[in-house]
């Protein structure tokens, strides 16, 4: 039974799955890359995946030479790279973690077409990956498991901390509560969600022309952070991870900063 619904499952992607020629990357300040010019040069590596739970053969070509290609080797003493995905996920990779650590772009998998089975408790969704899927190489403890693996990436950027979250500041000066949610905004919700119209795409706007805490009661929206299921059935909004310490906590602070952000509205600039 198993058997046969995952390869249900996969004639259906098969049949989804966008035609990989032609695809590129956009490139902040720099012409985009053409995923085909990177086919002779793929190599293949071993990660144990997150999405599927297991180890998966990509082919790839290693993360940091590409971009001292791309960006030169000025971009090493940024902050982070941001990859910006097809659905408007924007995944930020801090440049440490990058130059410690081994980071791939895969453009193909070896036994399979490119493609990953996605779980969500129950449910089984195979996932096409195209463009490129960043990998991580396997560290001590299974610690790369938890980071950002973005896939579909269709940008990628340098940013500073200050550029890349200048719109998300929150109002000077900001209580020692406003400045830890506005921390942990950063780390668990900015990759979706846009403040001012900085951000990720996948979620809602949560500030401009009217801020979330206008028009949602605070005590439903740190419900809502911590449960998102409990207040919408079927919400795409996965809540704050589990793994975070002291949710509840962390939740208030989220909303004590979202408070402080609806007196800071900025008009998102021109895209
Ligand atoms: C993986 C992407 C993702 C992450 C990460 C994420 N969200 Fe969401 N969020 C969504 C999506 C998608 C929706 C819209 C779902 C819906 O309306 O039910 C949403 C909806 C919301 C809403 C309701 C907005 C409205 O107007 O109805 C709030 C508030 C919210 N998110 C806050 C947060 C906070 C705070 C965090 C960080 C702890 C966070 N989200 C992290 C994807 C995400």
């Amino acid at each position: 039974m198993r058997s046969l619904s995952l390869l249900a499952l996969f004639l259906v992607a098969c049949g989804r799955a966008a035609p990989s020629g032609g695809a590129e990357i956009a490139v902040e300040g720099a012409p985009p890359i053409q995923v085909e010019t990177l086919r002779t040069r793929l190599v293949p590596v071993s990660v144990d995946d997150p999405y599927e739970r297991r180890r998966v053969r990509f082919l790839t070509v290693p993360a940091v030479e590409l971009l001292d290609e791309r960006f030169g080797p000025g971009w090493r003493e940024a902050d982070e790279v941001v990859f910006g995905c097809a659905d408007g996920y924007r995944a930020g990779v801090s440049v440490e973690r990058l130059l410690r650590h081994r980071a791939h772009l895969a453009l193909a998998r070896e036994d399979a077409d490119f493609s990953v089975e996605k779980r969500d408790g129950d449910e089984v969704e195979r996932v096409p990956l195209a463009p490129a899927y960043l990998v991580w190489e396997p560290v001590e403890g299974g610690a790369e498991v938890g980071w950002e693996w973005p896939y579909q990436i269709v940008s990628i950027e340098i940013a500073s901390e200050a550029e890349r979250y200048a719109r998300m500041r929150p109002p000077e000066p900001a209580s020692p509560e406003v400045a830890r949610g506005f921390a942990t905004f950063r780390t668990e919700c900015a990759r979706c969600h846009s403040i001012n119209g900085d951000g990720g795409r996948v979620g809602p706007e949560l500030n401009f022309p009217a801020s979330i805490t206008e028009y949602m009661d605070e005590a439903w929206i740190e419900r809502f952070i911590l449960e998102p299921r409990s207040v919408r059935f079927r919400t795409a909004m996965p809540g704050l991870s589990k793994h975070v310490d002291d949710r509840e906590t962390r939740a208030r602070e989220l909303v004590a900063y979202l408070r402080a952000m609806a007196g800071r509205k900025l008009p998102p600039g021109e895209e």
